[in-house]
């Protein structure tokens, strides 16, 4: 098995039931699908959002899932396939999709738009392969001052690890701001576009077992590869000390904000 493959099976483990599959109910509350639409998942990772869509939309209509991740695509692959839905999984960049024009109905992007090195242009391109009156909807995470269970984990790797691997987290964080997410998609040509920050609330029962296994999920994982076990324990102690008031006894409970965007096409 590669590391590569080892991320997405340690994201899809820890990072998905706590993070992702919360906010893909939010996701798909707000898309609200309807009978006969053809759904894009963009950025899919493991297939959270996939997963969310089939089981309440799969019925009304098609779904097509693609993420530039060979790892992360195997691992959705192989969940959907256990669990017998029908998806069409297509490995391509964002701001090169393999599809005709005017192809979805309703486009789904969840904490991924952050990481696309053009964002511009893979806006443009989802503009392109939706269908006019098309939707999309998308969740981009604030920044590390209102999000303390991460904060904690910059933290901590930035005083335990060293600032790349800091870096890594407030990557995640990267694209905090509401009047910049409008202008990027207005400036793709999308229309009627609004911008609410949303906070979920979101729990594990064992607090530092999130601690060991987040580190290991959140791009973290290979920067603590090379250390030395006391070093990794270091940095995840310190990251369970920084969560501070998130901290209920054994449990982690912790405000999770990100701005949600519907725009249409
Ligand atoms: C934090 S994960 C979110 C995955 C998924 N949407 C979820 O909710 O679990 C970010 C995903 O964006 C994908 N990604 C990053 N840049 C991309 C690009 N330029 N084109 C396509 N996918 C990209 C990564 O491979 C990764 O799967």
């Amino acid at each position: 098995m590669s590391d590569a493959i080892t991320f997405a099976h340690r994201y899809q483990s820890v990072l998905v039931p706590v993070i992702f599959e919360p906010w893909a109910r939010e996701l798909m509350r707000r898309a609200d699908p309807r009978p006969g639409e053809h759904i894009l998942d963009l950025a899919c990772g493991t297939g959270a959002v996939t997963r969310e869509v089939a089981r309440r939309a799969h019925s009304l209509g098609r779904l097509t899932a693609v993420d530039h991740s060979a790892e992360m695509l195997g691992v959705a692959q192989s969940l959907a396939d256990e669990a017998g839905l029908d998806v069409e999984w297509v490995e391509a960049d964002a701001a090169a999709l393999p599809f005709a024009d005017n192809r979805f109905d309703l486009a789904l992007c969840q904490q991924a738009l952050q990481f696309f090195p053009d964002k511009p242009g893979a806006l443009r391109e989802l503009w392109r392969v939706l269908r006019p009156e098309g939707r999309a909807v998308f969740c981009v995470q604030r920044e590390l001052a209102v999000n303390p269970m991460l904060k904690a984990q910059a933290d901590a790797l930035e005083t335990h690890v060293g600032a790349e691997a800091a870096a890594a987290v407030a990557a995640i964080c990267s694209l905090p701001d509401g009047a910049a997410l409008k202008d990027l998609f207005e400036g793709a040509g999308f229309r009627d576009i609004k911008v609410e920050s949303v906070t979920l609330d979101l729990q594990h029962p064992d607090a530092a077992a999130f601690a060991a296994g987040a580190m290991g999920g959140m791009h973290t994982g290979d920067k603590l590869a090379g250390l030395a076990d006391r070093a990794i324990d270091r940095a995840v102690k310190a990251f369970l000390a920084g969560l501070g008031d998130c901290l209920d006894g054994r449990s982690l409970r912790f405000p999770h904000v990100a701005n949600v965007i519907v725009a249409m096409r």
